[in-house]
């Protein structure tokens, strides 16, 4: 499957807000280093309102809308967490909950999304938690994670500028391998539909 302009179209979501995110470095990362016939969409999660129900579905705000219709857009979703207490940002989750919401017409944009989960920390974890968090909230939102290329980043940071951009040739290689794994997932998620 691929838009107008032919590209499968990776929406990719970083569960971290702060200038020099090294999981925003990893989705900056994958966009420059996509496989042709792949573009990798940067979603804005940070001007999502905090999710309420009163204002789910018809009455949502601008701003949640084009959340949704950017995702309808995108055939596959590419999202880098950091671990936050044992598990994923707050402000992730918040996005995931506008998308996964039943109330939004006529079907949750997030429901059958080829995923492609992965992240990098400072420590040791790795964020091995926060992506174990991270798929149960994927799973019932009824996505289809893809499940070949565990990729967790301990003691990250040397593999990062200051300013976040990914500068280790091997995980710009990894990028890449993701995108064309994700691209093959997402043709074998559409042939079962
Ligand atoms: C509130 C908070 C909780 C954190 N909890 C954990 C944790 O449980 N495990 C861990 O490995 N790192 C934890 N960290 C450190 C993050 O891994 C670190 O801030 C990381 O750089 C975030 O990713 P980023 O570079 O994309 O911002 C925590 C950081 C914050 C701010």
């Amino acid at each position: 499957m691929a838009d107008a302009d032919d590209k499968f179209v990776v929406m990719g979501l970083a569960g971290s807000l702060r200038r020099g995110s090294m999981n925003r470095g990893l989705l900056l990362a994958a966009q420059e280093v996509a496989p042709d016939g792949v573009r990798v969409e940067i979603a804005d999660i940070a001007s999502l309102p905090h999710y309420n129900t009163d204002l789910d579905g018809d009455a949502a705000p601008d701003v949640v809308k084009a959340f949704c219709a950017q995702m309808r857009r995108s055939h596959a979703l590419l999202i880098a967490t950091p671990e936050y207490n044992h598990s994923i940002p707050g402000v992730l989750k918040n996005a995931l909950d506008w998308a996964g919401s039943s109330r939004c017409k006529p079907s949750p944009p997030l429901r059958a999304n080829p995923v492609a989960v992965l992240g990098a920390a400072p420590g040791k974890s790795g964020t091995i938690r926060a992506q174990m968090a991270l798929k149960t909230v994927l799973l019932a939102c009824k996505c289809h994670i893809m499940m070949t290329h565990d990729t967790y980043y301990q003691n990250a940071a040397p593999a990062f500028s200051d300013d976040g951009r990914v500068i280790d040739p091997q995980v710009k290689k990894e990028m890449r391998e993701i995108l064309t794994g994700l691209r093959r997932w997402g043709d074998v998620v559409r042939s079962m539909k």
